[in-house]
């Protein structure tokens, strides 16, 4: 599946199969971010179960679906991260930005392996990994927030960069926690989002559209008795 740089795309940011789906059947899912903390919150353990999780979770969504590694090293992670790119046609593989991290994501992408380096919290850091040959870098923006700092400040400044530059590597905002947060990463150029279902389904919401909707029913409703 080839990306459209020029249209943002949406992630959900879950290893729940159930939230995966009502995303999916909304017709706007374009893949799916997991990490170890959200495949524990769904209690899948143990290798095997966690590898046939995300077959489980490529089957329901026709596009990218990023699996992390546990490793730290080097050898381990492209151990595992070949491993995880046999998966399935659409797995990529999720690297920390580390420094092993970054000798990792050179590797894979010279094997044809596609990437998304995780914890990115600086433009230091997007600018290595892409230079490495992530084909997606995420920034958390809810967790920068959450310490006082502007995450989508964040995607901007690297927005403007990546457009400088050239990079072929696609800004995913990730740690999303609510609706603004998709707004304002579409605003200053993210290629695309990963957010969780509530963020998503939030986007819907305005009280005239409701207001709105109950007039017009009311309406039709008397004038056709
Ligand atoms: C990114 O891919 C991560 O899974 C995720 O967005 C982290 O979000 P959190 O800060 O809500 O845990």
């Amino acid at each position: 599946m080839h990306a459209n740089l020029n249209v943002m795309k949406f992630f959900i940011d879950t290893a729940n199969l159930a939230q995966i789906k009502e995303a999916n059947d909304l017709g706007i899912l374009d893949g799916v971010t997991t990490n170890p903390s959200l495949m524990a919150k769904e209690g899948i353990k143990g290798q095997d179960a966690i590898l046939k999780h995300y077959v489980d979770i490529c089957n329901i969504v026709d596009g990218d679906v990023s699996a992390e590694v546990i490793s730290t090293d080097f050898e381990g992670m492209i151990t595992e991260g070949e491993k995880l790119a046999s998966l399935h046609e659409n797995i990529v593989v999720k690297i920390p930005m580390i420094k092993d991290g970054i000798k990792a994501i050179k590797y894979l992408s010279s094997k044809g392996i596609r990437t998304n380096c995780t914890l990115v919290f600086s433009a230091g850091q997007a600018i290595l990994a892409a230079k490495a040959g992530a084909t997606y870098i995420s920034p958390f923006i809810g967790r920068l927030d959450d310490i006082s700092y502007d995450g989508i400040q964040l995607i901007a400044e690297i927005s403007q960069i990546f457009a400088v530059q050239g990079y072929q590597t696609q800004i995913l905002a990730a740690s999303i926690r609510n609706p603004v947060h998709i707004i304002k990463s579409a605003q200053v150029g993210a290629h695309v989002i990963t957010s969780p279902l509530s963020a998503i389904l939030a986007l819907l919401n305005h009280p005239l559209t409701d207001k709105g909707l109950a007039q017009f029913l009311e309406d039709h409703a008397k004038a056709n008795g």
